[in-house]
C-alpha cells in the first residue's frame, strides 16, 4: 500500500516537470527606471543583486528553478512581483504612479519587507540580505527621485488616486496620512 502511494507521488512530481512556467527573459528595457532618473552605480548595483528578480524583465533563474514545484512558486513569485513593481517598464506609468511606487520602495525596504524574506532564506541569494547602509542607499535614492519629480511637475499631476468607490475615500484618507508619517522619518 504504502509503495503504491509512493510511486504514485513519484509518478506526479515527474509528470509535472514537464509543465515549465515561461520565463521572464525578455530583458525587454524600453521603458527602464534609468531612461528617466538617475540610477547611481551602487543602487543599481544593489537592484540588480536585491529587485530585478522580481521587479524586472530579467529574472537570472536558479538551478531549483527547474524543480517543480519550486519552479511554479518562482514563477508566481516573478509575476506578482512585476505586477505591483516592475523597474525595466517604469517610465511608462503615469507620473503619479512612478512617484506612488518609489514611495513603496522606500516603505518596503524600510520595514524589511523587500527583498522577499523567502528569497534570502536558507542562505540563498546572500548578496540580497542587505545592510542598514544598504537599505538607506535605496530609500536615500528613492526619496531624490520623488523629490525630483517635485521639481519636475506641478504637485496635482503627482498626487495618486487609488481606484476605489467614494465610499471607502475616508479609509483611503487614513492609509494616506499612514504612508506620509512612514515616509517622513528620515527626513
Ligand atoms: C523573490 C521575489 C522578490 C524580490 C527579490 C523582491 N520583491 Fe518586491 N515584491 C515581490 C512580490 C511577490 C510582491 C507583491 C506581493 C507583496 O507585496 O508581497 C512585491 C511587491 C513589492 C512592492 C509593492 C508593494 C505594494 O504595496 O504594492 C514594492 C515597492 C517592492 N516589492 C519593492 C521591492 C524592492 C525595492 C526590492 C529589492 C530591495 C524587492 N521588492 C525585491 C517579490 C519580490
Amino acid at each position: 500500500m504504502v509503495k503504491k502511494i509512493l510511486l504514485g507521488l513519484l509518478a506526479v512530481l515527474v509528470i509535472i516537470q514537464f509543465i515549465r512556467p515561461e520565463r521572464n527573459l525578455s530583458n525587454d528595457q524600453t521603458y527602464a527606471v534609468s531612461t528617466k532618473y538617475e540610477v547611481p552605480n551602487e543602487v543599481a548595483g544593489l537592484l540588480k543583486v536585491a529587485c530585478n528578480d522580481c521587479h524586472s524583465n530579467l529574472t537570472r533563474y536558479p538551478w531549483y528553478a527547474n524543480l517543480n514545484p519550486v519552479g511554479w512558486i518562482l514563477a508566481d513569485h516573478v509575476n506578482e512581483g512585476k505586477e505591483h513593481l516592475n523597474f525595466s517598464d517604469f517610465t511608462r506609468r503615469p507620473v503619479a504612479v512612478q512617484n506612488h511606487k518609489f514611495e513603496e520602495v522606500i516603505e518596503t525596504v524600510e520595514e524589511h519587507e523587500m527583498p522577499l524574506e523567502s528569497y534570502t532564506a536558507l542562505g540563498l541569494h546572500a548578496d540580497a540580505k542587505l545592510s542598514d547602509a544598504q537599505r538607506q542607499t535605496l530609500i536615500s535614492w528613492a526619496r531624490a527621485q520623488m523629490d525630483s519629480l517635485k521639481a519636475w511637475y506641478p504637485a496635482d499631476s503627482l498626487e495618486f488616486r487609488r481606484r476605489r468607490p467614494a465610499a471607502q475615500e475616508s479609509h483611503e484618507e487614513e492609509h494616506e496620512e499612514h504612508e506620509e508619517h512612514g515616509g517622513a522619518d528620515d527626513d
